[in-house]
């Protein structure tokens, strides 16, 4: 167990490889790492059976996990990550069509893969850029492509409930009510020792912005100690204040699924209570953390702007600068400190949910750095035990404009603009793209990285 909740891109990313999309020009010869889902019936040897056919192209798996399929006619889905290039993977998909049933295959770069036989779901992309949600809408692809929620979650008592939450999660669409949930005693009392804690705490730790929007989220959610608030009303209460949303989530996404989110201002959000053994602990984040760490921030403009420029900096860049932005948002949105009135404050939601860490960080004795993102996204994140450094930044103004800095230091081939009336991405990578935007939105402000190669 943890003494402090970790946010689910950042802890997948410590434990697994990502996949990577090259956001190069593709050829025939390049590498990289495609995702291949396909469902398979429960029978024996069904698994090693389709296994064998990676072998037999030569494909090197990366990742591989199983989870339980919801589709009539299969009982499992296997997601996998290989290393492949282009005339492999076109081969391999089509051995795989002749003894799976693949329900999605998302390839690097890719604009060479046949169009015939495509199956429902298949990622189309344009030729020459990795895939990345371009509409709000696009976020249902890619919400459940969830690494790390459990396939054994029907052990006990504790976990069965965990279960319910994730199918609640996996079965949500862009634009439906999140579903109310009815929360037992047990995880209402836990809740409440959480609540009661960390209250204590924040007058004398959060930063202003923090105490100025939890009494609204009491007024408006019903945070109390007696009553969790339910993430539709949360929604709807941030949709108000800053244009964010919340979409329940099963479980651990990939940092660049997280942060694409953040992009188009969707907070994907856990709905389970941690374990009421240990109310103060969590090896994972609950709802306690997003509730209470997460949610008083991002109904404050600045912060959500904050988060949405991280976001967009990280659609369809390469994996080693989304690997950077991920360790920048760890530093700031979790574990982010701020200057205000001549004392140091908590903005980090990973501070902000766990009563130790929030004390340590602010005790004087935890080592503390201006934050930079050039020297922050280098700086290890630590899941076991406490941060060994924190940043301070002094205002999310600061932070935001020394990380729009950073931003335009990663190479993308092109550039993206949010659209709020749409909500969805303009990709300029050429200067028809570009004329096309400017003449269709022109004075909009830019929130796109530079244009490179122009
Ligand atoms: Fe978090």
């Amino acid at each position: 167990m943890l003494p402090f909740s970790v946010h689910p891109p950042l802890l997948y990313s410590l434990i697994s490889t990502p996949a990577f999309c090259s956001a190069g020009q593709p050829s025939s010869s390049a590498k990289g790492v495609a995702t291949i889902i396909f469902s398979l019936k429960n029978e024996v040897g069904s698994l090693v059976r389709a296994l064998r056919l990676f072998q037999e192209k030569h494909v090197n798996l990366v990742h591989i996990e199983s989870r339980k399929s919801k589709r009539k006619n299969s009982d499992f889905e296997i997601f996998v990550d290989c290393d492949t290039d282009h005339e492999q993977l076109k081969e391999l998909t089509q051995l795989l069509r002749t003894h799976t049933d693949v329900v999605e295959i998302t390839p690097f770069g890719n604009s060479s893969l046949p169009d015939d036989g495509r199956p429902s779901g298949f990622t189309m992309r344009e030729p020459g850029l990795p895939w990345f949600p371009k509409k709000i809408s696009d976020l249902d692809r890619s919400a459940n492509r969830v690494l790390m929620y459990g396939s054994d979650l029907e052990h006990n008592v504790y976990l069965k409930r965990r279960k319910y939450f994730a199918d609640l999660a996996m079965s949500y669409k862009l634009g439906d009510p999140i579903l109310r949930v009815d929360f037992t005693t047990e995880e209402v009392r836990t809740w409440g020792v959480v609540f009661k804690e960390l209250k204590k705490l924040y007058p004398s730790h959060a930063c202003k912005e923090y105490l100025k929007n939890l009494p609204l989220l009491t007024e408006y959610c019903g945070y109390s100690e007696d009553n969790i608030p339910q993430l539709e009303d949360v929604s709807h209460f941030l949709k108000d204040r800053s244009g964010f949303i919340i979409r329940p989530v099963a479980g651990y996404l990939s940092p660049r699924d997280f942060l694409a989110g953040l992009a188009f201002r969707v907070f994907h959000c856990t709905q389970y209570v941690r374990h009421s053994s240990k109310p103060l602990y969590t090896p994972e984040p609950d709802t306690c953390h997003e509730l209470l760490g997460h949610v008083p921030l991002l109904a404050e403009p600045s912060f959500a702007q904050y988060s949405q420029e991280i976001g967009i900096a990280s659609l369809g860049a390469s994996d080693d600068a989304v690997k950077k932005l991920a360790t920048c948002y760890f530093f700031t949105v979790e574990f982010g400190l701020c200057k205000q009135d001549g004392r140091l404050r908590a903005y980090g939601a990973g501070l902000l949910s766990s009563i130790s860490e929030l004390k340590h960080a602010l005790s004087g004795r935890a080592n503390i750095l201006p934050f930079d993102p050039v020297v922050t996204c280098n700086q290890e994140c630590i899941i076991t035990t406490f941060q060994d450094v924190y940043f301070v930044s002094e205002s999310f103004e600061d932070a935001k404009n020394k990380m729009r800095e950073f931003a335009r230091t990663i190479w993308r081939p092109f550039t993206v603009r949010y659209n709020p009336y749409t909500q969805s991405m303009d990709v300029l990578k050429d200067t028809n793209s570009i004329n096309k935007v400017w003449v269709g939105i022109s004075g909009l402000d830019g929130l796109g990285i530079k244009v490179m190669g122009l």
